[in-house]
């Protein structure tokens, strides 16, 4: 398969450093330094289904293909307010779809993953034209007297339109279960019949030092591992887009593949970590600047809950 297409939409409220100070004890000083991040898009009027449903039009345009070219629609989500149907259903109607739909939630990483499943239909022969749209609003997952998390996410959709091709070269994915490390906890409907001891919502709880870590040596991990079957060397790589979750995480994955800063894109200096959305959108964002040339080799690695990581390697 081949990325054809991409598009991205991000809601139109940006909050900065100094204006989560007015509420929270924190600071430009404390969260710049720590993170790259200055400013983030948070949903206010907005509906991630219609974030999500943008960055597919957009995609889809970008693409040249109609909606009704499509075969397969896969949504990467994390959270929404939609239990049921699927986000991707959600979205279908959106566009204007009536193409099989399938939701995931594989956290940070959903992008590759998503992209991985449809390796799989094209490799099957089910497929021709494939949609992949990430739709995340971390910043409905967070307590936001939280200042642990709260100033790290922003919200977002990305989304890219695939074709038959041989351009999506190879993917893995890794599982390290280990919920305890990022984990928030929702409440179903009360039962008459559930007898556990009453229990109550929980916002995301995160062990930030331990992700850091489990970040930076899985992605230089995964990278290593996709480059040496492949025969490559960091060098041959002409970009790396990895998810957007930490300035210093991005810095240290950087640095021990010594690689030149200008091969490592990033956005997460006014988007913040938007999960699974931030390497789509980080993707169009570069696609749309037109850094992208034909032959490019261009490596995705992204790291998150479960704990999950993925790696894949694509040539534009
Ligand atoms: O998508 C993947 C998901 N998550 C990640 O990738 C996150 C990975 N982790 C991180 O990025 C970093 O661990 C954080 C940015 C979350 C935290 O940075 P840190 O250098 O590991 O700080 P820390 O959690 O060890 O906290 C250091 C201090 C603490 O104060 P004390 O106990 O030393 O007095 C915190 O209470 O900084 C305090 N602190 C803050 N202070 C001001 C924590 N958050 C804030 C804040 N503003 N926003």
């Amino acid at each position: 398969m081949k990325i054809i297409g991409t598009g991205s939409s991000i809601p139109h409220r940006v909050i900065d450093n100094n204006m989560l100070s007015t509420f929270l004890d924190t600071s430009e000083e404390w969260i710049y330094p720590r993170t790259g991040i200055r400013s983030r898009h948070v949903i206010s009027d907005e509906r991630l289904e219609d974030l999500g449903r943008d960055a597919c039009l957009k995609a889809l345009e970008n693409s040249g293909l109609k909606p009704g070219d499509l075969d397969l629609l896969i949504c990467s989500n994390v959270v929404n307010e939609y239990a049921t149907p699927s986000l991707s259903s959600v979205i279908a109607q959106g566009i204007g779809v009536t193409c099989p739909c399938i939701d995931i939630n594989c956290a940070c990483p959903g992008f590759i993953y998503a992209m991985d499943i449809a390796d799989s239909y094209y490799k099957a022969g089910k497929v021709k034209n494939v949609m992949i749209v990430c739709a995340e609003e971390p910043t409905r997952m967070v307590a936001w007297n939280d200042r642990s998390t709260c100033v790290l996410f922003g919200d977002g959709a990305g989304a890219a339109v695939f074709t038959e091709g041989d351009n999506f070269k190879e993917s893995k994915l890794y599982s390290q279960p280990d919920v305890e490390k990022i984990w928030e906890y929702r409440l179903l409907e009360p039962s008459p019949f559930v007898t556990r001891k009453k229990e109550v919502n929980v916002p995301m709880q995160m062990k930030g030092r331990e992700v850091f870590k489990f970040a930076v040596t899985t992605s230089v991990r995964d990278i290593n591992d996709i480059l040496s079957r492949r025969g490559l060397k960091p060098e041959d790589i002409d970009y790396f887009l990895i998810h957007q979750a930490n300035m210093r995480i991005i810095e240290g994955i950087r640095q021990s593949l010594g690689v030149p800063i200008e091969k490592f894109p990033t956005n997460i200096e006014d988007h913040g970590n938007s999960s699974s959305a931030s390497c789509p959108i980080l993707l169009d964002e570069c696609n749309r600047k037109g850094m992208f040339k034909k032959g490019d080799k261009i490596v995705f690695s992204a790291f998150g809950a479960g704990l999950m990581s993925a790696v894949a390697l694509i040539e534009w």
